[in-house]
């Protein structure tokens, strides 16, 4: 979603943050903007479309500044115009904002600024903080105070309801930028006789290697070579000034078209990595430190809530599967979004579990709070390590998934699934489940990579396939059991990506609705690798050729479809724990060449964010 750059120092400020902020693209966006700062004066571009548009623009007329911000924005409020685009300057010409989140009141805020003679250009709850910005600083702040930008906007701020991460700059202070944040990520990076701010580390292009992670309700005002941090209330707060992995956190295609494609062939690597380490000597079990809970504590856990968003809580549903069949406690998995709205009961025992590859999606992390608040140990799966998830969750574990820049998820789904695995089988281990049981889940787990490694290899095959079908209008997926949450998965990625209408269910619902969109137009994608529901799948397969419907088989019996499925994607036979796993793979690549068939961006499909960080 919208994203910040920030830079304070000695150098060109320009091409830093037209860098970082191609660096932010990733995260979907509709229009872009700078402003920089010099002699007191206030040059500002922006313009709707691509970073690109805005670069040339910057390049045309060359404005030297040491000190801007920047940014990516992704429509709220107002359509995709160039007036709507940040930075938003106050109607006095003293302050620029960038901001990322949405500010609920922005029309009382609006209506306030106009009967003090501040006028508006945008549609934007942006401009609103601006205007209202300029306001405290023009009657609300001490003319000789030396913090007056800063106490500006922690006046400002006062007044806002809402989510927001933001930059600031005045004309009048050549050598302060002002961050702030409640509720959207923002971090500071500190280098020499500079600093950056960024939404995301990305951000800083790997010009920093330390970072200052802000926290909701901080302000902080920063120079090139200095940074105070600021509470709501006005309390200086200590810095925490942390290292950052770029091993993890650089994103480059390496050779690759896309970073969708990299991310698919680099599955087999990073399944190695969410096992690394975490299996026990004896290879019965994991070994889930990160928890930071006893097993003794694990014991006394009878309930478990996923909460996560979009593909997330696809995995989220295989960990219902694997919790509840090795486990065997009941799990529930809830929209983020729904869960902190809706007051689920939840007893002493409960356990909840958010599972979020960026780790900042809003309603995930306000999932997390919720139940924290009411005082329950709340735990993580997050890929982002010092994401805002990862630092507010009471412990977790890392998916070591690497950056995943491609909108639509791949990588970052078959790593939270493996994850959730070896979550049941820890907790399965102290309950019920004897050592062969576990010693054979754990052998299927080491074989994993291999097995997604052969089924890559299926991809010359499964991109005719998606030529074939590639300018069919609607799609259904099925599958039973494990391979539900896969049908869900593969609608999803194919109508993200491809904008072909798509949808999952469980294979016996067909009948009760979706039968009735089979035709020749709507190919069906069948699961069947569960030995013993095989069969039923079978059935399902004969009544949807009974209807002329094409048929895609993608399973581990080939020869049960045969004469039956118009396409099979032969899967080997894998345990039954790593199957979903392994069954993900042709259905993310299915996607990615219909996708690529239809010209489709598979990296930056249309109207998506990477994270979604507004409500
Ligand atoms: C967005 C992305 C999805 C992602 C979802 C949850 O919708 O486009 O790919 O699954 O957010 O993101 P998270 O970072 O919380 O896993």
């Amino acid at each position: 979603m919208c994203g910040i750059t920030g830079y304070i120092g000695t150098r060109n400020a320009a091409p830093i943050l037209i860098e970082g902020l191609c660096k932010l693209e990733y995260r979907g966006y509709d229009s872009a903007g700078l402003a920089l700062l010099h002699n007191g004066v206030l040059d500002v571009k922006k313009k709707k479309g691509r970073v690109a548009v805005l670069a040339s623009e910057v390049q045309s007329k060359p404005f030297y500044a040491t000190m801007g911000i920047s940014h990516t924005r992704w429509a709220t409020h107002g359509g995709v115009t160039d007036a709507n685009a940040h930075p938003h300057i106050s109607s006095d010409g003293n302050i620029a904002l960038v901001h990322n989140g949405i500010i609920e009141n922005y029309e009382n805020i609006r209506k306030f600024c106009e009967s003090k003679g501040y006028t508006f250009k945008s549609q934007t709850d942006s401009e609103a903080l601006a205007n209202l910005i300029a306001y405290h600083y023009e009657y609300r702040t001490n003319k000789d105070t030396k913090n007056r930008l800063l106490e500006a906007v922690r006046k400002a701020l006062a007044h806002v309801e809402g989510t927001y991460g933001i930059a600031v700059l005045s004309k009048f202070h050549e050598d302060e930028m002002i961050a702030a944040r409640k509720g959207s990520p923002l971090i500071i990076g500190v280098g020499k006789d500079e600093h950056l701010v960024a939404s995301d580390v990305l951000g800083f292009a790997g010009r920093a290697n330390r970072v200052i992670y802000l926290e909701d309700g901080q302000i902080a005002s920063i120079t090139k070579d200095n940074c105070e941090i600021i509470t709501m209330g006005n309390k200086p707060i200590d810095l925490v000034v942390n290292d950052i992995d770029w091993e993890l956190e650089t994103a480059d295609m390496g050779g690759a078209s896309s970073f969708m494609e990299k991310e698919i062939f680099e599955q087999p690597k990073v399944l190695e990595n969410a096992i690394r380490g975490r299996i026990s000597d004896d290879s019965s079990t994991s070994v889930l430190n990160g928890l930071n809970m006893t097993p003794n504590e694990l014991r006394q856990v009878d309930r478990i809530i996923f909460c996560a968003c979009g593909t997330a809580w696809h995995a989220c549903m295989l960990a219902e599967y694997y919790i509840e069949k090795y486990v065997r406690i009941p799990v529930e998995v809830e929209y983020a979004s729904e869960f902190r709205y809706k007051n689920a009961p939840l007893d002493k025992s409960t356990l909840v579990f958010v599972v979020s590859q960026s780790g900042e999606t809003i309603d995930t992390l306000e999932a997390l709070r919720e139940s924290k608040r009411k005082g329950f140990k709340t735990l993580a799966i997050t890929n982002s390590v010092g994401s805002t998830i990862s630092r507010e969750s009471d412990g977790g574990l890392y998916q070591y998934a690497g950056k995943e820049v491609g909108v639509a998820s791949t990588k970052a789904f078959t790593s939270q699934v493996l994850i959730s695995l070896l979550v049941a089988l820890y907790m399965a281990r102290m309950r019920d489940l004897s050592f062969s049981a576990g010693k054979s889940i754990v052998d299927s787990i080491i074989s994993l990579p291999e097995h997604v490694k052969n089924v890559l290899k299926l991809a010359p095959q499964i991109k005719q396939i998606a030529k074939k079908y590639a300018y069919k209008h609607d799609f259904l997926f099925l599958g039973r059991l494990g391979e539900f949450p896969l049908a869900l998965e593969g609608a999803l990625k194919l109508k993200e990506i491809s904008y072909i209408h798509a949808e999952g269910y469980p294979a016996a619902e067909m009948k009760h609705g979706p039968i009735a969109l089979v035709c020749p137009e709507c190919p069906t994608v069948i699961f069947a690798n569960t030995e013993e529901i095989i069969p039923k799948l079978v059935s399902n397969a004969q009544e949807i050729k009974a209807r002329k419907g094409q048929l895609i088989a993608i399973t581990d019996t080939p020869e049960s479809f045969e004469g039956l499925a118009d396409d099979i994607i032969a899967l080997p036979k894998v345990h039954e724990a790593i199957m979903p796993i392994v069954a993900t793979i042709p259905i993310q690549l299915l996607a990615y060449y219909v996708a690529l068939e239809r010209g489709c961006d598979v990296d930056k499909p249309r109207n998506l964010a990477k994270a979604v960080t507004v409500e």
